[in-house]
């Protein structure tokens, strides 16, 4: 069988698809962010209707460069001093 010009677009646009689910398979891999006595809050401020950005800004209050906060490994995508940092974008919530 000899593919026609037709063929080849459809095999392309599937492999397209496919590789659009990987990459957004991928953004999900960033690590989630815990269920734990520290976090625990976020998780009930969120289910009773808080939104992402009101509690972005309070995880600097422990989530901070300099002593006695919980550094940023050093490859961490943004940064402090870039700004107001939104957490809950990139790091999700636990589904359960
Ligand atoms: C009360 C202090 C505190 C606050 C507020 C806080 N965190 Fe944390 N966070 C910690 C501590 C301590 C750790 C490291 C130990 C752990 O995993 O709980 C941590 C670890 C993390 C990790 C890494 C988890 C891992 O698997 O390595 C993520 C992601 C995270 N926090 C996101 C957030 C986000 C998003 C917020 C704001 C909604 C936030 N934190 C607010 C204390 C806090
Ligand atoms: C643009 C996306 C993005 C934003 C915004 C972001 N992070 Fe991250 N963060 C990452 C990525 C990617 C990593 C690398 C490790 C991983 O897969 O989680 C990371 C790593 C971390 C870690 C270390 C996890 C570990 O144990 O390896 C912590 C803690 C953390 N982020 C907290 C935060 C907090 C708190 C904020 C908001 C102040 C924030 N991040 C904002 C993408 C982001």
């Amino acid at each position: 069988m000899k593919l026609a010009k037709k063929d080849w677009f459809f095999i392309i646009l599937i492999i397209a698809v496919f590789g659009g689910f990987w990459a957004i398979s991928g953004e999900v891999k960033t690590k989630k962010v815990p269920h734990d006595d520290a976090h625990k809050r976020f998780y009930d401020a969120f289910n009773s209707g808080a939104t992402k950005i009101d509690l972005d800004a309070q995880c600097p209050s422990c989530h901070f460069e300099g002593p006695g906060g919980i550094p940023f490994p050093k490859e961490h995508p943004v940064k402090p001093a870039d700004g107001p940092m939104r957490c809950l974008f990139c790091h999700k919530f636990k589904s359960k």
